[in-house]
């Protein structure tokens, strides 16, 4: 565990309703645009290599190359990995004299300077472009990087005095983004935040080797003491500067702050791709966590921004050759959710049995379909889930998994696909390719221990002519989710900590961002009900909260059987939905209360861009209420 301090973000939220909104706070009132981050370079999650999960800190620059090299002669590259990225390790020092950061060249030969000049990674960058790949490198947020606070016995840490090791990007964002983007041309950045948790006065190592102490603005597990909105302006400050120095917007911002700080919440309006929790290792329990903790967000991911539960540890541990059955599991679970697919092993020895798992082409496939939306969790439980993800072309990928380690026999159903129940449905294996099947209302679905069953599904939808919302989570933006005070998610998995063991008093909840908005689910996790009416299909959120649907011009009308939830903790305030249509009102109801009955709402859309819901509180200061868009859903445009 990493520990820490400090919080107006509580304030912040507080005051986070469309009367009370500070400048620059996101606001409940309809913009008529997706004001989410969408970069070109993230139109899907990104696909490559990274060095950290096969070497930590040390990284060569042959490991690098031979990486590189292997991702092309194995025909990775070729069914889209291309980002090689460089992770904690290469730097040696920050040069007094300027502050400009030095590369370690006796393990990055090829940065060695010309005489008299600077080393360079450019020459690295430029070998990379030149075998049609791209390149990442690795920074930190605070003044200090996390390899400085735990890999002390690395042989990579930076060196000289205090000033000289403060190789992170705090105070130095423009001098870096500019080094890493202009002048070596790297095309992604993954920018850690160890400097803004674990560098308190307190910490043995930052008296030991006289860091500057920088009282912590993350404290692990603790939202009331994390300042969200400060590391937010940070990664800000950070995003405007790559825009300054790649401005054709082909460059990645992989945030990498585990889902502390709210990130689970901002990191779609910042960055490409956002850890979601703490760093994964090669053991089942820890992978259960990292899922889980994205699993859960999926209306907070869409083309250009993704929740990012850590790179891929396919080939080490317990998802190395011998268990082949959790390699595919992992990498099946990473595919359906949108997962940015970094490998993080040592391809130059990599057995065919592995490059089979990252070179699945119809697994790859779901990853990168182009709609982009990440899978929603069709059923839940401690034992068995079914994630089901729309594709650009109407089908489904499901993917059936056991997280037990016993045999299961699952039951698939029509209804879990928003299928009719009386039409047969083409299930294709994207493992075991020995043919498809084909099932009218339910089949079995037989598991192995740990293993995730993939399959594409094909069959006929139960809107004739349309789509639930909730089948289409990359065409929504949760602009506001109506969380007032980041809350700890306790749906996420907790296995024994890796790094401390039971030497504490247990896992408690880590990530923020519990009461979030969710695909047919109330935002706490219960069934979407209003007036005891139970909806099998909707959205889930507070009230003081927008979404943005970028319906463009696609669908006709919206409509829902909207209301208050039954599962709201506040059942005295009352709240009008809202329906607009590229800025304008369209509908809306009266002021509703608990235990109303749902009241249908629709609207004619017409050929708007971007439709808005919004929840509106009639009074701005009442506790957030949580409410139902139940069955919501979209016509499409016949014309
Ligand atoms: C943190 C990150 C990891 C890795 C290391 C490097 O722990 O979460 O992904 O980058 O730092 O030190």
């Amino acid at each position: 565990m990493r520990p820490t301090l400090c919080g107006i973000a509580g304030l912040i939220a507080l005051l986070s309703t469309s009367a009370l909104a500070a400048p620059g706070d996101p606001t409940i009132e309809p913009g008529g645009r997706w004001s989410a981050r969408s970069g070109a370079a993230a139109s899907m999650p990104a696909m490559g290599w990274s060095s950290w999960n096969a070497f930590r800190t040390e990284i060569t620059e042959d490991k690098v190359l031979g990486s590189a090299d292997a991702l092309i002669r194995t025909g990775l590259a070729a069914r889209g990995y291309r980002y090689i990225n460089i992770d904690d390790g290469w730097w040696l020092r920050r040069r007094a004299r300027d502050g400009r950061l030095e590369v370690r060249t006796q393990i990055f030969p090829s940065a060695v300077a010309a005489r008299g000049g600077d080393t360079s990674l450019r020459p690295l960058v430029d070998r990379l472009h030149g075998m049609g790949l791209k390149a990442g490198i690795y920074t930190d947020i605070g003044r200090n990087a996390c390899s400085q606070a735990y890999d002390l016995h690395s042989p990579n840490l930076p060196v000289g005095t205090t000033r000289e090791r403060e190789v992170g990007l705090y105070g130095h964002v423009d001098q870096d983004i500019a080094l890493f983007f202009r002048e070596w041309q790297f095309d992604y950045v993954k920018v850690d935040a160890c400097g803004m948790a674990d560098f308190a006065a307190d910490r043995g190592y930052v008296t030991e080797r006289s860091y500057a102490p920088m009282t912590p603005a993350i404290v692990r597990g603790n939202p009331a003491r994390s300042d969200a909105g400060r590391i937010r302006g940070l990664y800000e400050d950070v995003a405007d500067a790559i825009r300054r120095y790649r401005p054709d917007g082909d460059a990645i911002l992989s945030i990498c702050v585990w889902g502390q700080a709210d990130v689970r919440r901002w990191g779609k309006d910042v960055g490409t791709s956002w850890r979601t929790g703490e760093d994964i290792t090669p053991d089942w329990s820890s992978m259960l966590q990292s899922f889980d903790a994205a699993a859960g967000r999926a209306l907070y991911a869409h083309p250009g921004s993704w929740n990012d539960p850590d790179m891929l540890f396919v080939g080490t541990g317990d998802f190395d050759a011998h268990h082949l059955v959790e390699a595919r599991s992992h990498f099946s679970l990473w595919a359906i959710i949108n997962a940015p697919l970094l490998i993080g092993y040592d391809l130059r020895k990599a057995p065919q049995s592995l490059l089979d798992i990252w070179g699945n082409r119809d697994v790859i496939a779901i990853n990168q379909d182009p709609a982009g939306n990440q899978g929603v969790i069709a059923y839940r439980s401690g034992d068995l889930q079914i994630i089901v993800k729309t594709l650009a072309d109407g089908r489904k990928a499901v993917a059936v998994f056991n997280r037990t380690n016993a045999a299961l026999a699952a039951t698939l159903t029509a209804d879990h696909l928003k299928m009719l129940a009386d039409r047969p449905v083409t299930l294709t294996d994207l493992w075991d390719r020995t043919g498809s099947r084909v099932f009218t209302g339910d089949t079995d679905v037989k598991l192995a221990p740990h293993e995730t069953r993939l399959f594409v599904a094909n069959g006929t939808h139960v809107l004739a002519n349309g789509v639930y919302l909730s089948e289409m989570p990359g065409i929504v933006n949760v602009a506001v989710d109506g969380v007032r005070q980041p809350e700890l998610d306790p749906t996420i998995y907790r296995g024994v900590s890796p790094w401390a063991g039971s030497r504490s008093d247990g896992e408690r909840p880590m990530y923020t961002g519990w009461g979030g908005a969710q695909p047919d689910s109330a935002p706490y996790g219960t069934a979407l009900s209003v007036g005891g009416r139970v909806f099998a299909a909707g959205i889930g959120i507070l009230s003081g909260s927008r979404m943005e649907v970028k319906t463009q011009g696609r669908f006709k009308r919206f409509s829902a059987l909207v209301g208050v939830d039954d599962s709201t903790r506040n059942r005295t305030a009352l709240v009008r939905f809202e329906i607009y249509g590229d800025g304008r009102l369209l509908a809306r109801t009266k002021p509703l209360s608990f235990a109303a009955p749902a009241q249908p709402l629709t609207a004619d859309i017409g050929h708007a861009k971007i439709v808005e819901l919004v929840v509106r509180p009639t009074d701005a200061a009442a506790a957030p209420v949580a409410v139902s868009w139940g069955m919501a859903a979209l016509e499409a445009s016949t014309d």
